[in-house]
């Protein structure tokens, strides 16, 4: 039996962790470095994990939705939101779900996050991996499955000057994701970089 007992502090947050959920790491601090929130603004994080990036934004003042597929990360950020909640400038209200399933018809967004499953993984590579744990990482066999799904949704969730950022890894097919982004005429920019062993991790930055 693993321990659920880990935390650490962020920005004078406690952030619990669990062992079925994906624990913050450099995708995670890349994303948090980049996206500038301002007061009120209306947020929608996909794939929250443990919720600490829509925790730092509801800090700032932000009213984040947060989601996740995973039981275990969804009970992770009930219980670091009733922690924090004195340093919580903003809300945040917490939805189950896959995508934009857990969007009511006509909410839309100044911003939406997500730090999706980005690699590209095989059958053999899930093997002994428990199958909430996997959904942090499993991007499909190029890697991805996920984030091109929630592309091809993303344009009627997010208001005419609303942003989007999602992360990227050169381990994945980089011709797939922008043929991707073309044929949803999406515009983008890459607003940051970072190289982590093998792999380089990029920032997207969606707009109309
Ligand atoms: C790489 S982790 C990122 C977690 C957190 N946002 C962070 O940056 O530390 C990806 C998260 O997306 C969730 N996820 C995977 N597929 C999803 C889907 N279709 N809809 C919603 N969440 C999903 C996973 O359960 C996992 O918590």
């Amino acid at each position: 039996m693993q321990s659920n007992e880990k935390s650490f502090h962020y920005n004078s947050l406690k952030i619990n962790l669990h062992y079925e959920v994906y624990e913050p790491s450099e995708d995670t601090f890349l994303l948090l470095d980049s996206i500038i929130v301002e007061n009120d603004q209306n947020i929608l994080e996909i794939g929250a994990g443990t919720g600490i990036i829509s925790l730092v934004c509801a800090q700032k003042g932000a009213q984040v939705i947060c989601s996740d597929v995973n039981p275990y990360a969804i009970e992770t950020i009930n219980k670091n939101i009733k922690e924090n909640q004195n340093q919580l400038k903003g809300s945040i209200e917490v939805r189950t779900g896959d995508l934009f399933e857990i969007v009511e018809e006509k909410e839309t967004f100044d911003i939406i996050i997500f730090n999706p499953p980005y690699l590209p993984t095989t059958k053999e590579e899930k093997k002994g991996i428990s199958e909430w744990y996997a959904k942090s990482f499993d991007g499909g066999p190029m890697g991805l499955t996920v984030t091109i799904k929630f592309l091809k949704q993303l344009k009627s969730y997010l208001k005419k000057d609303g942003k989007a950022f999602f992360i990227y890894s050169s381990l994945s097919k980089k011709e797939q994701l922008e043929q991707t982004l073309k044929s949803l005429s999406l515009k983008y920019t890459i607003i940051k970089q970072l190289r982590c062993d093998d792999e380089i991790l990029s920032i997207y930055q969606i707009s109309f």
